[in-house]
């Protein structure tokens, strides 16, 4: 039996069709998942998060053709996708006039940001409803992302109409996003696929975003386990739980290693996970704070570090 005959993939395509939401695996992290095309089901989604305003939406296809549906497609962005799809990069390119996806999804924008998941049952959910799907991660709006089906279950709960298990999510932190305009490629949040590696592509330096917020929801507090954090931490004090990376580690019950071998690709897939992890323990051991060792800034390390300054943003 292939992956697109499962009874769940037809039942969750079902509920995607009905302009329902589903929570599904991609590697980065679990999506909630609409119909990008339908108005009212991508309005469900900012109504399942509890999302303040309404930011633009991911949307998620199988692969360059589906994206050709929806968005123009550029060489430069051509060759992105042949390097990195399916996986963690989304290209945030024009809309299509007649591309049919849902102004909400872009949140007015004339651009639409797309990506091809690597992740045999988000695919196959995309071939079987033949639909681009809107996806931002399946947890209440600024809470730590979800990479387990757990973690989508206590996060949202009855909001969702079906959650497809997957197990837990390989890469652990969401897609890298840039912007293609002409030759110019300008990096709008870090994320799974490391900046190195798309320079090595395009073959010059990638442009940073500049002051006007290309992408809402790119700033303030995001990911935000209940107990403060103190980052960049060289060792635990009394009071504190601890993330620890590599030989930086700290002990007693709300100690954890992020990556004992120092290695950035398994400190992305655990983030999340022992994030929502460290916070339980710091309630149960009466602690306050979460204190997280220094994770370097190369490769991965440039996402990971992102999302722990979100995560010890002030609350607004
Ligand atoms: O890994 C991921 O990307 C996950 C999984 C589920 O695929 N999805 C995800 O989606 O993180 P979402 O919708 O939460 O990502 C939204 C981010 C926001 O920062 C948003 O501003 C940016 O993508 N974005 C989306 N469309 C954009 C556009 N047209 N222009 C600029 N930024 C855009
Ligand atoms: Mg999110």
């Amino acid at each position: 039996m292939t992956v697109l005959d499962h009874k769940d993939i037809k039942d969750a395509a079902a509920i995607l069709r009905a302009g329902g939401l589903v929570a599904m695996p991609t590697e980065t992290v679990y999506g909630l998942a609409a119909d990008a095309t339908n108005d009212q089901a991508v309005a469900k989604i900012f109504e399942a998060k509890g999302r303040p305003q309404f930011n633009p939406l991911i949307v998620h296809v199988a692969g360059p053709a589906m994206a050709k549906r929806y968005v123009a497609v550029p060489p430069l962005a051509e060759k992105l996708m042949a390097e990195f799809w399916p996986g963690p990069l989304t290209l945030v390119l024009p809309r299509k006039e007649d591309g049919k996806i849902s102004l909400l999804v872009s949140a007015g924008l004339d651009t639409i940001g797309v990506r091809a998941p690597k992740h045999d049952l988000a695919q196959a959910l995309i071939q079987s409803v033949d639909r681009a799907l809107a996806a931002p991660s399946a947890n209440r709006s600024g809470t730590i992302s979800p990479t387990r089906a757990d973690h989508v279950k206590d996060s949202l709960g009855d909001r969702v109409d079906m959650i497809l298990d997957g197990g837990p999510s390989p890469v652990g932190v969401e897609s890298t996003i840039v912007k293609i305009d002409g030759e110019t490629v300008t990096l709008l949040r870090p994320g799974g696929i490391a900046r190195a590696d798309i320079e090595r592509v395009i073959g010059c330096p990638l442009s940073s975003a500049s002051g006007t917020i290309e992408a809402p929801g790119m700033m303030t507090s995001h990911y935000a386990p209940d107990a403060n954090m103190r980052l960049d931490a060289r060792e635990q004090k009394d009071g504190e739980a601890f993330l620890g990376f590599g030989a930086v580690k700290g002990d007693g019950p709300a100690a954890l290693n992020l990556s004992e071998s120092s290695d950035l690709a398994e400190a992305a897939a655990n983030l999340f996970a022992y994030l929502r992890e460290a916070d339980r323990l710091a309630k149960t051991n009466g602690l306050k704070t979460i204190a997280v060792a220094n994770v370097p800034m190369e490769g991965l390390g440039e996402a990971i570090n992102d999302r722990l300054k979100r995560a010890a943003a002030p609350k607004a």
